[in-house]
């Protein structure tokens, strides 16, 4: 008799989940978030679809390697949802990795053409991604969607496609990330845009063990309660390591340490995401929770001087 292979029972299902990742920061782990989640709920038996909205494409470089990247068509890249004279196929647009159950909307540098400054003003392009999405999520289980540094069409295209939004933050540098400035922008996409736009959750990334993230993570924790993930994103090298090697985590080192932080994660998201959807969405910054301003597009450029 040969042995019976082992087959795996399929994971609980969940409601169609699609996460834009969003920071106007550089450096916060948007990227490294997407990519390590991929490969826990890929394990877990999960389908899933990344998109990578950056012109840097640094998470398909993860997968493929910087050349191979630069090398990809137009029509097999992020491009061909926004390009009018491409046809976005999902076929053609939506790549398989080397990974099972992760696939993935490449970056292309020359996104850089569509990410304008002045989102609210670009049209049919601002809707992109949600109509490509609409014909192309239906066969994964998770979307998740990387955002560039900045609060531009880009990351307008993904706050107007997704269900949910989970911003990783730094437990310091508060004013770099500028934290209304985002709660502002993903309101105003909500009152838009996307009426169904959902907070998953903050996340605290690249957390070390050191006074100074003690004191930013308490503060975060006081200020914005259960909307910050119980779970932390550490920072350790195995992340960096499994990025150079280009394999998610658990791929790399599925028993270490670093992929039980994932998980975590993962599994606080899966959580997370029928206890978001048992609530109507709600604004984020705290004038439009009060009703007294409406939600405005705030320059996104600017810097406000802000802790949270
Ligand atoms: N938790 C972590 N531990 C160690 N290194 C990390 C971690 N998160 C991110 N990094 C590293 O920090 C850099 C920036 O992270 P990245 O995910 O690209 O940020 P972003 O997409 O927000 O710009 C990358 O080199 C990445 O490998
Ligand atoms: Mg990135």
């Amino acid at each position: 008799m040969g042995r019976k292979a082992v087959v795996k029972p399929p994971p609980p299902p969940i409601p169609p989940t699609t996460v834009a990742v969003v920071n106007r920061k550089g450096g916060c782990s948007k990227t490294s978030t997407c990519y390590h989640l991929s490969g826990a709920f890929s394990q877990m038996g999960y389908r899933v679809l990344l998109v990578d909205l950056d012109p840097q494409a640094n998470l398909t470089q993860g997968f493929f390697g910087p050349v191979a990247t630069e090398e990809l068509p137009p029509q097999k890249t992020a491009l061909a949802v926004f390009r009018d004279d491409l046809e976005p196929l999902p076929e053609k647009v939506i790549l398989s990795t080397p990974f099972e159950n992760i696939s993935i909307v490449a970056g292309a540098s020359a996104l850089e053409d569509f990410n304008r400054s002045e989102p609210t003003k670009a049209g049919q392009l601002q809707t992109a991604l949600r109509m490509f999405l609409a014909e192309a999520s239906g066969s994964f289980d998770i979307t998740l969607l990387d955002c560039p540094p900045n609060l531009q069409l880009c990351t307008w295209n993904a706050l107007i496609a997704a269900n949910f939004v989970l911003v990783p933050l730094q437990p310091e540098d508060f004013g770099a990330q500028g934290i209304t400035a985002i709660q502002r922008f993903i309101d105003l996409a909500l009152q838009t845009q996307n009426n169904q736009l959902r907070m998953l959750g903050y996340l605290v990334t690249m957390r070390q063990r050191l006074a100074l993230h003690d004191v930013y993570e308490t503060q975060l924790r006081t200020l914005y309660g259960s909307k910050v993930f119980t779970a932390p994103f550490p920072n350790k090298k195995d992340f960096k390591e499994s990025v150079a090697a280009r394999k998610p985590v658990h791929l790399y080192k599925p028993r270490a340490a670093a992929a039980k932080d994932i998980t975590a994660i993962a599994e606080e998201i899966i959580a997370r995401v029928p206890a978001a959807l048992a609530q109507p969405p709600e604004f984020l910054h705290i004038e439009n929770r009060l009703g007294v301003g409406a939600a405005t597009n705030a320059d996104t450029t600017s810097t406000i001087a802000e802790v949270a």
